[in-house]
């Protein structure tokens, strides 16, 4: 099915979209922006401000409302999660991770038991949930688990290390991928969901990171963790297959993050290059900024278009393993270049804390590297265009 053309295509935005857009970005301006210097700084985790975002709905906005959530589409999160972005992106990754990795994975994959126990409170944003894939030496090569989760008949033994876990410190619940049978290889891995206080569960030391430095960041050791069966998600050996599913959701959500990290540091340079005068006059009038302007305005819009198609893809049950790594690929580039100049756009002004655009930047890099880094989408997006063509 060709979906951009005929009447498929349409650009405009439902009423209800719009209201989810303007609510994400108030919510933004009014009670991210004023302490988000501040808990970069710290490396302070935004407690209050994420119990805001869940009585808000937007920690389960695409979970259906049986199962607490939102019932919303994933244009909508686009919209949602592009407002966050612009100005809190350590907080926009918790809200992409809950929503993409978590709720998706356990609405969409989970019985009904484990969406009654654990999705319900994850998609009220009562907690917080974790996805735990990568590890010491599995993180673009996810098939390499040495995780392990050997069949013990009524639970399974739980022994191994996961690296680089958002919201490892703040969740209560955790979706850990583990090889339970290595001689199957990706066949033999399952998924388990694990709760904060099980026996044999530590959270190592928060990293001290670049960018997204509010966001909670943490090794996870598991020794002989009695997991029981109840736990597994889908049947045995599903675990890999869960795992990439699951990321292809989360890739839409990395891609609008990045989007609002570029959109977010453009508009402020915009704002900026009117003020500020040098030669004469506002140096948004001199040619040398504007082209810069217009450079970062045209790939933020191409950017914007492929996220929404993602979105819209997935929205439509068709499929999006493409649309969403060329969407993060993309986005994460523009992301990065958009930040870089809006710091020269602000010279000397953009190199310190007050002006946004060098915290912008430092969280722009994130955006490369999780949910599969811009080589790891490469290699998606070419084995896809290859079986095409
Ligand atoms: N849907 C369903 N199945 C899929 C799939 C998808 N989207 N992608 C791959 N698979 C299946 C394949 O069909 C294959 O199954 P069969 O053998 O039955 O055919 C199996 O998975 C293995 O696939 P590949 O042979 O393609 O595996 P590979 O080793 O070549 O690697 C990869 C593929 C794309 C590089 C993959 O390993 C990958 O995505 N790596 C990156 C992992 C990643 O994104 N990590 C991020 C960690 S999570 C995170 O960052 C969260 C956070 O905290 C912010």
């Amino acid at each position: 099915m060709d979906v951009l053309s005929g009447t498929a295509m349409n650009f405009e935005l439902t009423e209800e979209q719009k209201a989810v857009r303007d609510a994400a970005r108030d919510f933004a301006q009014n009670v991210l922006k004023p302490g988000v210097i501040e808990r970069d700084r710290e490396q302070r985790f935004p407690k209050d401000e994420i119990r805001q975002l869940g009585e808000l709905g937007f920690l389960g906005m695409m979970v259906s409302p049986e199962y607490g959530g939102g019932g919303m589409d994933a244009i909508s999160y686009v919209l949602a999660m592009e407002e966050i972005s612009k100005v809190d992106a350590s907080c926009s990754v918790v809200m992409s991770v809950n929503n993409s990795l978590v709720c998706w994975g356990l609405e969409t994959f989970g019985n009904e038991e484990q969406k009654q126990k654990y999705l319900v409170p994850l998609a009220k944003g009562e907690k917080i949930g974790a996805f735990c894939l990568s590890e010491p030496e599995a993180g673009s090569d996810a098939t390499s688990q040495r995780t392990t989760a050997i069949d013990k008949g009524d639970h399974y033994l739980l022994n191994g290390t996961k690296n680089w876990i958002t919201n490892g410190g703040t969740a209560s619940t955790y979706l850990v991928m583990a090889q339970t049978d290595v001689a199957k290889g990706h066949k033999g891995i399952n998924c388990l969901i694990v709760e904060k206080g099980m026996p044999g569960f530590t959270v190592g030391a928060k990293e001290d990171k670049l960018g997204i430095r509010g966001s909670d960041t943490h090794t996870l050791m598991f020794q002989d963790v009695k997991v029981p069966k109840a736990n597994r998600i889908g049947a045995d050996g599903f675990g890999f297959t869960f795992a990439m599913k699951t990321l292809s959701g989360g890739r839409i959500g990395i891609a609008a993050q990045a989007l609002g990290i570029a959109s977010g540091a453009y508009e402020l340079a915009l704002a900026y290059s009117k003020e500020r005068k040098a030669f004469g006059k506002p140096i948004s009038e001199h040619q040398a900024i504007q082209f810069k302007l217009a450079d970062m305005a045209t790939e933020i819009e191409a950017a914007r278009l492929l996220c929404l198609k993602a979105a819209w893809l997935k929205d439509q049950h068709l499929d999006y393993d493409k649309a969403s790594s060329m969407a993060k690929l993309f986005a994460s580039e523009v992301a990065m270049k958009t930040t870089v100049e809006a710091v020269q756009i602000h010279g000397g002004y953009g190199y310190v804390k007050e002006y946004h655009v060098e915290r912008l930047m430092r969280d722009a890099k994130i955006t490369q590297i999780y949910e599969g880094t811009s080589e790891v989408q490469r290699i998606v997006i070419g084995r896809s265009v290859l079986k095409e063509g």
